[in-house]
């Protein structure tokens, strides 16, 4: 319902149109602007779309002044202390937290879902060990879509929670195996007797002649992770498998896409790369020297794990991950230099006029890679861990998107700086 009026003068033309302001629950009001070509013939131009909202959607609010983060209007803060990962699932989901039998139910249908087909086992065969795991993970996603083809109708509403559900209930399966195809281990089937953060752990890191006994820091540190990494708005993965699904395709496939965008080290790469920032840093006496580089504009280095295109505040979920972290190393009693080389450059930037009036500060990959790597997590699997929490959000973004009466393809327009028209030449009469 449109609460004011916007008119958008051509002064050239003279020419006006009239845009209604749609005023969501909470954040900015919209214009609607789907008349402006008709009216006046231009386009609006935002690189990327910093003031563009591209969808409506119920799931996530971001407020990036105040740094805080909803989840279908839970505190991001709340769901970190008392909720799980699967149960996260459910509510983005869904739209709301489940009762007792509704999780039962839930829990069980992940679980039956959990399998994949057996001779999606020998795709893995095809990469090197040493492939990257988010190529290897883009590949068996789509891959996965290939079983549940002809068998998905992507416009019944019951077919796409069943498809929701197998995408929930495999990624644990698929992440999983990457890392035993990586260190030459054989794949380990789920245990259904374990619940949904367990069995990753129990798939990723059993040996087949001992009994696995999880660690219960791991897994609350686990499912921390999973549950700040499950949604985030309409982030550039997310974005990215929105679009793939506005083209009606299988939506396992939107997922692959979705992992081919969050692997970017400016996206979901970043964890893996603060990791490696942190490793070239060193010690504390070197941060100075990076600092410097990442304010040189003649060097495209930035500092990975800090900045953020919404949030011009703390990012909440790294607050979150900064403490999980500390406890956690204190409870294992692990000194991580990395850990104090981190908090050291935190502080450092912080004080700093450039990233002060930048207002940057540090994001949620931050610290996450520090947690993983306590864990015995390699680096080259921070990503993919990465994919397989934001894949609840992503199939419930889809999921949203598909069940909207203005449902329609996506398909973004231009400014158009090339070459007037001209008439082919044969190559004897080119320069
Ligand atoms: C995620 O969208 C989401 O929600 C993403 C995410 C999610 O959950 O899905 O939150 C996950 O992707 C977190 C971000 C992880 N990426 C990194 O940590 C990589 C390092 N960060 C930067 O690449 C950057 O901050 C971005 C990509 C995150 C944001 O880019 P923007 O919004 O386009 O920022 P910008 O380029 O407009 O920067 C504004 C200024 C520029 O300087 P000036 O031109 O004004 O002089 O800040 C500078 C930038 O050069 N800047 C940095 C910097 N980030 C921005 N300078 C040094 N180091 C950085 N990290």
């Amino acid at each position: 319902m449109a609460t004011r009026i916007v008119t958008i003068t051509d002064h050239k033309s003279g020419k006006q149109v009239e845009c209604p302001v749609y005023e969501g629950e909470y954040g900015a009001p919209v214009i609607d602007i789907k008349n402006l070509y008709k009216e006046l013939g231009m386009f609006t131009f935002d690189l990327g779309y910093g003031s563009t909202a591209a969808c409506r959607s119920a799931i996530t609010y971001l407020d990036g002044e105040d740094g805080v983060l909803l989840h279908r209007g839970y505190p991001i803060e709340q769901l970190a202390e008392k909720s799980n990962f699967l149960e996260v699932s459910y509510l983005l989901l869904h739209g709301e937290l489940p009762n007792q039998v509704q999780s039962d139910e839930w829990t069980h249908a992940i679980k039956m879902h959990g399998m994949t087909h057996e001779h999606l086992s020998r795709f893995y065969q095809g990469y090197r060990y040493d492939a990257h795991p988010m190529s290897v993970l883009a590949g068996v996603c789509a891959a996965v879509a290939s079983y549940y083809h002809a068998s998905t109708d992507i416009h019944d509403p019951e077919s796409r929670m069943l498809t929701a559900r197998r995408v929930i209930a495999k990624m644990p399966n698929l992440v999983s195996k990457i890392y035993r195809h990586s260190s030459g281990l054989p794949f380990v089937y789920p245990d259904n007797s374990r619940d949904h953060v367990e069995n990753f752990m129990y798939m990723m890191f059993s040996w087949p002649t001992e009994p696995y006994v999880a660690n219960p820091v791991a897994l609350r540190a686990l499912n921390l992770l999973f549950i700040l990494h499950a949604d985030h708005e309409q982030n550039a993965s997310t974005s990215t498998v929105r679009l793939a699904g506005s083209a009606e395709t299988n939506p396992f496939a939107c997922v692959a896409a979705g992992v081919s965008t969050l692997w970017g080290k400016a996206h979901g790469g970043a964890n893996e790369a603060v990791i490696e920032m942190l490793a070239e840093i060193g010690e504390p006496k070197n941060i100075p020297k990076f600092i410097s580089r990442a304010k040189d504009k003649d060097d495209n280095f930035r500092l990975m794990g800090f900045g953020h295109r919404v949030y011009k505040n703390y990012d909440p979920r790294a607050k979150i991950i900064r403490q999980a972290c500390h406890d956690l190393l204190q409870s294992m009693n692990l000194n991580l230099p990395m850990f104090e080389v981190a908090m050291e450059l935190e502080r450092i930037a912080l004080e700093d006029e450039y990233f002060i009036s930048r207002k940057l500060y540090p994001n949620v990959d931050f610290y996450s890679g520090l947690i993983y790597q306590a864990l015995g997590i390699p680096a080259n699997m921070f990503t993919p861990m990465f994919a397989l929490a934001r894949a609840s959000g992503w199939i419930a973004q889809w999921m949203e998107m598909m069940a909207d009466s203005d449902f329609r393809i996506g398909r973004p327009r231009q400014l158009y700086i090339g070459a007037q028209r001209r008439d082919y030449t044969a190559v004897a009469d080119r320069g």
